[in-house]
């Protein structure tokens, strides 16, 4: 048996499954996310211990047996945020999270100095975690100078199973620290934002051995000794494992509290300019690129939150049937945006509306405009030299068909819906960690799921949704201009 642990931002989720790959069982525990200011977004790490031991306790009520029988487990998280340690492992400060832009000005002049973009491969985003080392050491010198270790959230889990300061390839690629094309620290990165590699922690590929379970752990929950935790992977390249995005020419859409357009790449392909990220895969020897849009089903939930409506009865008051796009225009910027604008400040925006804009005609204009930013991403994509032919999708937000459609036509590609099952990355941090365990092929184990079936575009909606797409397109600047 094999266990996948997923700290995501909304939840942590833990899945068993046996040697032939066969999902056993799966349970989660939510977390919250706190944001004290605009534009920060922060969690307590504690909060992620107590919500992974729930489930997997939750797996211990259902499949005691097989949770017992666990060789391997590998990690997946949520990407950049900085869990800082002092001497003794204790936390400094709650975690600044991956879409907290409170760093923007430290992310701009990071940006500015030629080598962060050479070395990384990648814009300095806010959200990246040099620039919040750079925040923390500008407006809480005193917790600065206390960092002995600067850990990604899956790592800080790592510690916690197995006491080993250590990470991965692709999680690292998300700090603006790492020399992406040579896979390793870069001295002058951590220099810039003074520090040395003795406060990172050691770099494995993700299907490498990173650590062994804690004593006192494994007999917790009934494990033997000698249980491998593999390097792993930020929550994308776990998510590509899982649905074996893994070769050139494969891409999946993941709608989850961010959107992301994942394609997987045979080399190291930078293009900070498109703001596509460059990052390495949890594969050796191999990269992907991604364009990451800030709010997806968080855009919807916020909607959600607002009308007092649950994201599915939205979703389900549109039908399933595609309409045109309408006069209301929505830009989903609620936290600023990474790809195409690398943005923090900008906010989101509802366009054109008028007494006969119904709750529906909201809810369709927010699906519309997260399938507009994915459009964006799918441009700079482009840009970056990587053309698509279709994509899977993936995420909480691929249960609205209405959504699939409207993404398929803004894409003007074929989207592809795996097989029933669950191919996150609970389950590609599941593989990863019998890939640790067992030296298999990384290759021959990370295979696409079937598919279950294919939305196809729109074909008589392509031309309004491309003329919506302009409409979209032409917001950003006069919004940007009369709000800022
Ligand atoms: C990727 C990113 C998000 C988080 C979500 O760069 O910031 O997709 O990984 O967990």
């Amino acid at each position: 048996m094999y266990l996948g642990l997923d700290l995501g931002t909304s939840g942590v989720k833990a899945m068993l499954i046996d040697s032939g790959q066969k999902i056993v069982g799966s349970a989660s525990a939510a977390l919250d996310v706190s944001r004290p200011h605009p534009g920060w977004s922060e969690q307590d790490p504690a909060d992620w211990i107590r919500a992974a031991e729930v489930a997997i306790n939750g797996l211990k009520e259902t499949h005691a047996q097989a949770l017992a029988a666990v060789r391997g487990i590998g990690l997946s998280g949520q990407m950049h945020g900085a869990t800082l340690l002092d001497e003794k492992d204790a936390v400094l400060r709650p975690c600044i999270l991956w879409n907290d832009t409170r760093s923007f000005r430290e992310a701009a002049a990071l940006d500015s100095d030629p080598q962060f973009r050479a070395l990384t491969g990648n814009i300095v985003f806010p959200g990246f975690t040099a620039p919040k080392l750079a925040w923390v050491r500008e407006n809480e010198p005193e917790a600065f100078a206390k960092v002995q270790w600067v850990l990604l959230p899956k790592d800080y889990l790592r510690l916690w199973l197995t006491g080993e300061h250590m990470s991965e390839m692709s999680d690292s690629a998300g700090t603006s620290w790492l020399d992406t094309g040579k896979r390793k620290w870069s001295e002058n990165l951590l220099a810039a934002t003074h520090l040395d590699e003795r406060q990172m922690p050691t770099l494995v590929e993700g299907t490498d051995g990173a650590g062994t379970l804690r004593q006192e752990l494994a007999a917790r929950w009934g494990m033997g000794s000698g249980v491998v935790v593999a390097g792993g992977a930020g929550d994308n390249a776990a998510s590509a494992c899982g649905m074996g995005t893994v070769a050139e020419g494969q891409a999946f859409v993941s709608l989850g509290t961010s959107g992301v357009l994942f394609a997987a790449n045979a080399s190291y392909l930078p293009n900070p300019e498109s703001a596509v990220h460059a990052f390495c895969h949890a594969l050796p020897n191999t990269w992907h690129q991604m364009g990451v849009i800030l709010s997806a089903t968080d855009a919807l939930n916020w909607h959600s939150s607002i009308t007092g409506r649950s994201a599915a009865d939205l979703t389900n008051e549109l039908g399933d049937s595609l309409k045109a796009p309408g006069s209301v225009t929505f830009l989903p910027y609620l936290s600023g945006e990474r790809t195409p604008h690398n943005d923090a400040a900008i906010r989101g925006v509802f366009a054109g509306l008028g007494h006969e804009s119904s709750r529906a005609v909201l809810t369709q204009a927010v699906l519309e405009g997260v399938s507009f930013a994915i459009r964006d991403s799918l441009e700079a994509l482009r840009a970056a030299g990587t053309r698509l032919t279709r994509v899977t999708a993936i995420g909480g937000g691929s249960r609205s068909r209405y959504w699939l459609k409207s993404i398929a036509t803004a894409l003007n590609l074929p989207v592809d819906l795996p097989a029933d099952g669950d191919f996150g990355a609970a389950f590609g941090a599941a593989r990863l960690g019998l890939i640790a365990a067992t030296g298999a092929d990384p290759v021959a184990v990370c295979t696409a799921p079937e598919t279950a079936e294919t939305i196809a575009p729109e074909a008589s909606l392509v031309p309004a949704y491309e003329d919506a797409y302009r409409r979209y397109r032409r917001l950003y600047p006069a919004i940007k201009e009369a709000t800022m």
